[in-house]
């Protein structure tokens, strides 16, 4: 590694000395090994391209790249060859001698690994002509697939650290305060404040010792575009957290991550190890006179310490609970100084908008929502992964083209934003744009970047019974409405999925959710009611079929449904004969229907599942 740079002379001198020898004509196969693609086997697939490469000594021939999340995870483990764009998708350790042969020389594609979104359509060679990746607008995850997140040189290759040289040596903090709030960047952890408006604040509070915070905790389940983020360009974060330091005028920061995101806490470990031996964090920085240093916490995984007060409490070894915030943490938070915690994506936008400036940014996304947002695409969709779209985009367009529509040819039903406490938005909203605020006027929220789609088969009460389930595991318990309220609410929906509930429960829960958002103490409390609130009023006639005809339309609440067999559609092929783990379906020999014994039955829809005949119906 270059010894320590003193100055942003040396800091550009550097950049140049790495971009000319990175600018090679040598092929370069980028593959991710990241978190999603491990269980892919990514790992193994990396020491084969080693091993071969070494085997064959194609190291001056081809440059190999470890790098974090490409997005597009559904179909790990996956590598782009340079020149061509090439995309190879579900690679195995086999595929690798020839992905090798077939780069150096230049030759067509394997057409095996290449993308197909259906089987009877043509292959597609290019990344960028991948549907999943044409209507994104990745300027802040794009750089993932260039760069090896464990290597500052990569980072600072392709321009990394020049904004914060930029911010040190051409800015004053003002004017970056007001490039920031001139870009419109609003927080991207969930409630979209003004991130200039909240830096300002935050430098004109009273007192010497200030600091600034990464929010990593990113407890909803099934979002992980922090960590993608964290693990895929750590850099980018710490630049950005830089630059807000010195803006704001503080000299300490911390980062805190869930302790369940062991590579992302490697990762931005090793970053900040790395640019402290750069001189990039520490004592006078670039020799501009700023000292900044940075420490990494471990969060232990509630999902409550993502709330800011909750995630400061907890980061002083405290209880991590939320308390009331007559005064905002901007002007007393961490330790009673002023503290300014903002999200991993907000930070990973701030060295783009300082290099690119504020009018480059706001023209990006919508009018009030500038720029884009990363969200974790999970759930029915054909295409699951990190997807990130310009504000503004439409629902319709992000999970029929970039998702490529719903799995199996299913029915699209209803769509949940913003982790366990937003909404889920029908069929009829699909054509809403995606923003903060018409997520909040649609009943839902951005929160910070969960996507779920849900198909014919959810249905909507056991939905919104599942995450009032998990928010009253995660209620911390200090304040009644939410500790009492979000228990009642969910043992209402409970009732009502096993067909207990009454017409006037609606209104009960309606009633609850009005006390809750009036009076929780934290955001985890007031949003508890979207799903409730959302599903009640878009999918109220599956409120009343569970309710009036004790029946869930969809065939998921167990105590109102049945499985049986369709004699005449049922040739006894067996399947679900061995299948069945009660034993429940009998044998009644070759070209004979089988026979279901409902007393042992435990509804757990392997038959329905396995059955290619359509021959297994829920009643
Ligand atoms: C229960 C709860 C959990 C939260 N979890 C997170 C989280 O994991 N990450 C996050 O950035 N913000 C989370 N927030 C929002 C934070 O309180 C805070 O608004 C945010 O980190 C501020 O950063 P921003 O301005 O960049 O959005 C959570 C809020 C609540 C109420
Ligand atoms: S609203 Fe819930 S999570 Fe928030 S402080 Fe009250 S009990 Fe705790
Ligand atoms: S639902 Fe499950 S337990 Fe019941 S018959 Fe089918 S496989 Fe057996
Ligand atoms: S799997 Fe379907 S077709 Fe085969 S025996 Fe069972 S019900 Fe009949
Ligand atoms: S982790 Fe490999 S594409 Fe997402």
């Amino acid at each position: 590694m270059a010894s320590k740079l003193k100055t942003a002379k040396a800091l550009a001198a550097l950049q140049k000395k790495l971009a000319e020898e990175r600018d090679t004509d040598k092929c370069r196969i980028s593959l991710c090994n990241g978190t999603a693609c491990r269980p892919y086997g990514s790992n193994p697939v990396e020491e084969a391209f080693k091993a071969e490469i070494e085997k064959r000594n194609l190291a001056d021939k081809i440059e190999f790249k470890i790098t974090g999340c490409h997005g597009f995870c559904e179909r790990g483990p996956i590598a782009i060859v340079e020149p061509g764009n090439v995309f190879y998708q579900r690679i195995q350790v086999s595929d690798v001698p020839e992905i090798l042969d077939n780069s150096i020389r230049k030759k067509p594609p394997i057409e095996r690994l290449l993308f197909k979104q259906d089987t009877d359509v043509k292959s597609v060679a290019r990344q960028n002509d991948i549907p999943f990746y044409t209507d994104q607008q990745r300027i802040v995850l794009g750089n993932n697939t260039r760069i090896d997140p464990t290597s500052i040189e990569d980072y600072i290759a392709i321009g990394g650290y020049s904004a914060l040289s930029k911010a040190l040596f051409e800015l004053q903090p003002d004017a970056i305060i007001q490039m920031v709030k001139d870009s419109g960047l609003r927080g991207r952890g969930g409630g979209g404040f003004s991130t200039g408006t909240k830096w300002e604040t935050c430098r004109k509070a009273h007192g010497d010792i200030k600091y600034v915070i990464v929010n990593a905790d990113e407890g909803d389940p099934g979002a992980y575009a922090n960590e993608g983020l964290l693990t895929g360009n750590p850099h980018s974060v710490l630049e950005g957290l830089l630059i807000g330091a010195f803006a704001i005028g503080s000299h300490q920061g911390y980062i805190y991550v869930r302790n369940e995101y062991p590579l992302a806490l490697k990762n931005i470990t090793l970053a900040i190890e790395q640019a402290e031996n750069l001189g990039l964090v520490g004592k006078n920085i670039l020799g501009s006179g700023f000292d900044f240093s940075v420490r990494v916490n471990r969060g232990g995984g509630a999902f409550v310490c993502g709330e800011s007060t909750a995630l400061m409490a907890s980061l002083e070894g405290k209880t991590g609970e939320p308390r009331a915030k007559y005064i905002h943490t901007v002007e007393r938070g961490l330790w009673d100084r002023p503290s300014c915690l903002n999200n991993v994506e907000t930070w990973a936008n701030i060295p783009l908008i300082i290099s690119n400036g504020a009018a480059w940014f706001s023209k990006i996304g919508a009018s009030g929502n500038s720029g884009t947002k990363i969200f974790s695409l999970t759930g029915k969709v054909n295409n699951t992964g990190l997807v990130e779209v310009p504000m503004g985009i439409k629902l319709r367009d992000i999970i029929f083209d970039i998702g490529g529509g719903i799995r199996g040819g299913k029915k699209f039903k209803a769509v949940q934003t913003g982790g366990p406490s937003g909404g889920c938005l029908p069929e009829k909203l699909l054509d809403a744009p995606v923003d903060f605020d018409s997520l909040l006027k649609a009943g839902s929220m951005m929160g910070s970047g969960g996507m779920i789609v849900m198909d014919e088969e959810n249905c909507m009460v056991d939905t919104a019974r599942y995450f009032l389930t998990f928010l009253e595991e995660e209620s911390c318990g200090k304040c009644v409405p939410c500790r009492e309220g979000v228990k009642r609410m969910r043992q209402i929906l409970t009732d009502i999925t096993e067909g207990k509930g009454e017409m006037s429960d609606l209104d009960l829960l309606t009633e609850l959710s009005a006390h809750l958002k009036d009076s929780a103490l934290c955001a985890l409390g007031s949003s508890a009611p979207n799903p409730v609130l959302t599903t009640i009023q878009y999918f109220k006639d599956e409120y009343e079929a569970h309710i009036k005809d004790k029946k869930c339309p969809a065939g998921i609440c167990k105590e109102l449904i049945k499985f049986s067999i369709i004699d005449e559609k049922c040739p006894g092929c067996a399947r679900c004969v061995k299948t069945c783990p009660t034993q429940a379906i009998t044998f009644m020999g070759k070209q004979k229907p089988v026979v279901l014994d409902q007393s042992k039955c435990i509804k757990c829809r392997t038959c329905y599942d396995i059955c290619k005949m359509g021959a297994v119906s829920i009643e």
